[in-house]
């Protein structure tokens, strides 16, 4: 198949884009069909479809099932331990600081990490706080557990999951922002990957949940949550949305992490009592 023989019609391709951002908030515009081609290929290739109008057609005739793996097709999952340093650094020496008194949290810390990818993020947080706990208090031998800490894990994508949770990470992956020390400390080497201990991963629980779609699994409320690269691909009615949610979310004091690139708009905070933090952008407190 070439890209000549595969030119998407124009309904058809309204069709798509519109199904797609109605399925995860994903926004493609007309000159984004090279990345429809190249992300769709493995599911065209498998499925023995040939053009992107087929794939409409599939579509149409099998609705979410088939778009599902479209969904989990499109997704971008790039990210890697640590990814932006200074906010993991704001989350030990601001939030954890205040959680934390004596070398134990008053109340158990709840954190959501909603799209959470690979897991790395979760896994970093979840690192952060261990340490945290150690360095606190140096003589507690059992370290902290999840009556103390509880980590939701989200994203949309079930395939992503399964390997987050799975929490076996290549050589390439430990390369890109975990400190070694950090890596002997938490990490199992296996034949090619290195397998992430149990101490982190007991804090962890992973679930499906599309952000853009209303959903009431979850019922609690969080001290912080990290929503870190993924607004950037909603147009600002879903931002709009999906932050709302966030806020609801919240604790009163707690605290919103967004990527360092992706910003709420002021009469948008001034309507959730949230007040961005100086110097730190993207991240947020409740009032
Ligand atoms: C670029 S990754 C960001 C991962 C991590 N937060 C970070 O900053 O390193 C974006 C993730 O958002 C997920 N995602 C995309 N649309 C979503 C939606 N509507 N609901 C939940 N997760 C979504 C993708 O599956 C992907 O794993």
């Amino acid at each position: 198949m070439t890209p000549s023989d595969n030119t998407l019609t124009d309904s058809n391709f309204q069709y798509l884009v519109g199904y797609i951002q109605q399925a995860c908030g994903l926004v493609l515009q007309k000159n984004q069909i090279y990345l429809l081609e190249n992300r769709l290929m493995p599911i065209m290739r498998q499925d023995n479809i040939s053009t992107l109008n087929d794939v409409v057609d599939l579509l149409k005739k099998q609705g979410s099932s088939f778009g599902q793996a479209l969904i989990e097709a499109l997704v971008t999952h790039e990210s890697s331990f640590f990814r932006d340093k200074k906010i993991f650094d704001f989350f030990t020496q601001e939030i954890l600081e205040k959680l934390y008194t004596n070398g134990s949290p008053l109340a158990p810390i709840n954190i959501w990490s909603a799209a959470c990818s690979s897991g790395q993020e979760p896994y970093s947080i979840a690192m952060l706080i261990q340490e945290f706990a150690r360095k606190t208090n140096p003589l507690t031998l059992t370290p902290i557990s999840s009556s103390m800490c509880n980590i939701l894990a989200t994203d949309i994508s079930k395939k992503i999951l399964d390997k987050a949770q799975e929490g076996s990470f290549s050589h390439f992956e430990i390369q890109r922002g975990l400190p070694a020390m950090l890596l002997i400390k938490y990490f199992k080497k296996n034949d090619n990957s290195w397998m992430i201990s149990n101490e982190l991963k007991e804090l962890i629980k992973f679930e499906k949940y599309n952000l853009t779609q209303p959903q009431k699994i979850i019922t609690q409320t969080f001290n912080v949550i990290f929503c870190r690269n993924v607004l950037i691909y909603f147009n600002e009615q879903d931002k709009v949305k999906v932050i709302q949610r966030l806020h609801n979310h919240l604790k009163s004091g707690g605290y919103l992490i967004l990527g360092s690139s992706e910003f709420i708009l002021q009469n948008q905070t001034n309507q959730l009592t949230l007040t961005a933090v100086k110097d730190f952008p993207g991240i947020y407190q409740k009032a």
